[in-house]
């Protein structure tokens, strides 16, 4: 059995980024996870003296580190008595920026994504005004009453084709829209070679934060052209038997997977695969 990489998995720019900002801020507290991976948050910890606090009121350093999704317009005001070390990815900040200028405008907003996710949370907390909605899909958006004037921003990890959707039926319903694009280019480029992967692999391994996002997409994708695509957090979560008789074994991870995680499933892989006297 052959094993390849997809062309593009694992970290981000903006991943990458916040990482190397905690390594070089030991005795710091991150406030909610910097990434979505809780390996790699334990990892911090102990090599790097980086901690985690769940809430604000779990924040006993001076300095705090703003995770990669942002915070909200609230919590970064409850923190201004702290030592601020921004590591919110400039993808996030953007459409918070555009948020609140856009409101400042007049605006009615729509945000294409998810509002249980911290980063929708941050980027809606902009708005100067109440008149911002979060929307998961169309059916949510046509239950809406819009004004004339309305401002259209995404989720980074949200779907191209169904925020195209969005802002066609925007555009056909209301007479002044202001689309931005603020889909993040890394997940399409994961997202692209995963699919390319998975349409000749005999079985696939996502590799991800089972509380990520885009690494769940990634996954996503992967069931629909292969079958036997498994997501996992480890190598101790891999099964012998997913390998048994098969050709090619692909991998991808998620963007906040680190390197040496998916260096570990690999090597786990090519130890099951020799177990099972697949060559
Ligand atoms: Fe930023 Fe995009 Fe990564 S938004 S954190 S570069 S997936």
């Amino acid at each position: 059995m052959n094993i390849e990489l997809a062309k593009s998995y694992g970290f981000c720019f903006g991943v990458k980024r916040a990482i190397e900002i905690a390594q070089k801020s030991s005795g710091a507290v991150t406030y909610g996870e910097l990434i979505h991976n809780p390996l790699e948050i334990e990892r911090l910890k102990r090599d790097y003296n980086v901690g985690l606090a769940k809430s604000l009121n779990e924040i006993s350093s001076e300095k705090v580190i703003i995770r990669t999704h942002g915070i909200t317009k609230e919590d970064r005001e409850a923190l201004k008595d702290k030592i601020l070390i921004d590591a919110t990815c400039p993808f996030v900040t953007k459409p918070q920026q555009i948020v609140e200028k856009v409101s400042k405008e007049g605006y009615d907003v729509v945000i294409f994504g998810d509002i249980n996710h911290p980063e929708v949370k941050g980027v809606k907390s902009y708005a100067v005004s109440d008149r911002v909605f979060v929307v998961l899909d169309i059916d949510q958006l046509k239950k809406i009453k819009l004004k004339e004037r309305v401002a259209l921003v995404a989720q980074t990890t949200k779907k191209l084709v169904q925020f195209l959707e969005i802002s066609n039926y925007l555009i056909q319903k209301y007479k002044e829209v202001r689309v931005f694009n603020t889909i993040c280019n890394a997940t399409f480029e994961n997202q692209d070679a995963v699919k390319e992967l998975s349409q000749k692999a005999d079985v696939m391994i996502i590799i991800g934060g089972k509380n990520s996002s885009n690494t769940r997409q990634l996954y996503l994708i992967s069931k629909q052209f292969c079958n036997d695509s498994y997501l996992v957090e480890n190598e101790d979560e891999l099964e012998a038997g997913w390998f048994y008789n098969k050709n090619l074994c692909g991998v991808s991870a998620g963007a906040s997977t680190p390197e040496w995680l998916i260096q570990n499933v690999i090597e786990k892989i090519k130890q099951l695969k020799d177990d099972y006297g697949n060559n």
